[in-house]
């Protein structure tokens, strides 16, 4: 990409920009209820997943359309059409159906759906209500996220989540979003990588201050645009500011999601990377790491239905705080080291820590040598069944991404699709690990 973003380092960035059978959610009692004994055991998810900003082209209500056409910006690019999937969204549903899926996570867009404040798009609300109706037809269950980090603008204008009232207004678009479509939804998360602030300060602090001017100028111009002094986005927001409130939103919303209609587990998705001490002299400060990561959401979704494993990597810790990757190891187009295994550790860390049922709701690797896809997936697959084979209460996997995509400030460039995209026309090229994880798919069990 080379723009002036790459300069100020963040060539770490894919980190942060770096989931009708099924329709009752079978298997998968919800909070608060006997869960056990399961009469039947539930079909093993099998999905790709998906978010509206990044597929969906066209979301001039949302403050990243902002963000990302202001200058100066930090975006390499504007998402502009993305894949057009707001169009195409039957093709994309007919086609995970036809490689062998059986679930399918995508977002609904707060910002299509209350474009301006207390206005709600019947018009938007159909569309995804459409969404969910051609995912059945095809037999996949549909995982909605109800926040994948993009707001509407007036919500980004008037200050986002670092607002006290902002958790009533997150509920009240969560109500009314469910009382269209709760009918149809078989999974739902809250949010999509609640402690996204959290990894995000880790991984912007290698961009220094070149990067927080840049940060600093784009939301200057956001603001301005909106005529507020309080502009605020969720990736860029240090947690502090944010995340009490967000932690309130996602129990308001849950609970808005609980009371229907529909009857489906809700969860929230993290972002968990594998952490792992260098010398056992490091071990404490790994630990403290994690906890640094993970912050009040691991404690949040022992309330929900399942938590939501979101795995890319690992991060190596040394005395003195995260050391780079082993000499020589592979690394992705994301910038961070290939480590498929590091799954593996996250999902028996999870399960250890919420004692909820997981389910890896997405995991996947930026790359443009298809070959290495296929290699990443058998090996974070292999983890995935010893988690199994050792009782781990996992449900499904959920690969990132069904589509080359919009990849947040990296624009088009990293591709982490199963599927390629004609940025022209449109045109959907399944590759081989398509075709791979497709196959494995429908043998059911991994
Ligand atoms: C996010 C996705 C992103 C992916 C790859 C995850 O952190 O949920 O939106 O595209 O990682 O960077």
């Amino acid at each position: 990409m080379g723009s002036s973003d790459e300069k100020a380092g963040l060539t770490r960035r894919g980190a942060v920009g770096s989931l009708a059978a099924l329709a009752a959610a079978p298997g998968l009692a919800t909070a608060g209820t006997a869960h056990r004994p399961r009469k039947a055991p539930a079909p093993f998810l099998w999905g790709t997943a998906t978010a509206a900003h990044q597929i969906e082209g066209g979301n001039v209500h949302s403050d990243f359309w902002l963000a990302e056409n202001v200058k100066p910006t930090v975006f390499a690019e504007p998402s502009a059409d993305a894949c057009d999937s707001y169009h195409r969204y039957g093709e994309d549903i007919a086609l995970a159906a036809r490689l062998g899926f059986n679930c399918h996570r995508f977002g609904i867009e707060w910002a299509r759906i209350e474009p301006e404040p207390g206005m709600f798009s019947m018009a938007a609300l159909d569309h995804y209500k459409r969404v969910i109706e051609a995912c059945h037809a095809h037999g996949l269950a549909p995982m909605v996220t109800y926040s994948h980090w993009t707001v509407p603008r007036w919500f980004a204008a008037r200050g986002g989540f670092t607002q006290a009232d902002s958790p009533d207004l997150f509920a009240r678009f969560a109500e009314r979003a469910t009382k269209h479509l709760g009918d149809g939804i078989s999974y739902a998360s809250t949010f999509n990588e609640a402690n996204i602030q959290r990894i995000a300060a880790i991984l912007f602090a290698g961009g220094g201050d070149q990067l927080r001017q840049a940060l600093t100028g784009m939301i200057g111009a956001c603001a301005k645009a909106s005529g507020s002094d309080r502009f605020s986005m969720v990736l860029f927001e240090p947690a502090e500011r944010v995340e009490p409130q967000m932690v309130k939103a996602h129990h308001q919303a849950m609970a808005a999601i609980k009371a229907g209609p529909g009857s489906f587990p809700v969860g929230v998705t993290i972002s968990m990377q594998a952490v792992e001490a260098v010398v056992p002299a490091a071990q404490a400060r790994a630990e403290a790491l994690r906890g640094a990561l993970y912050g009040p959401w691991l404690d949040a979704a022992k309330g929900a239905d399942f938590v939501g494993v979101q795995t890319y990597t690992r991060l190596r810790v040394g005395p003195d705080g995260i050391v780079p990757a082993p000499q020589g190891a592979e690394m992705t187009e994301a910038g961070y080291e290939f480590r498929p295994e590091a799954l593996e550790d996250t999902i028996r860390y999870a399960a250890k820590v919420t004692g909820r049922p997981v389910i890896v709701t997405e995991n996947g690797i930026a790359t443009n040598n298809d070959a290495r896809r296929i290699a990443y997936i058998d090996q974070a697959l292999a983890g995935v069944k010893r988690c199994l084979a050792d009782g781990i209460d996992l449900r499904g996997y959920v690969h990132w991404s069904l589509l080359d995509n919009f990849e947040w400030i990296s624009g088009y460039k990293q591709k982490f699709g199963l599927v390629a995209v004609d940025r022209t026309t449109f045109r959907r090229s399944p590759k081989p690990s398509a075709v791979h994880l497709g196959q494995i798919a429908r043998k059911g069990r991994p």
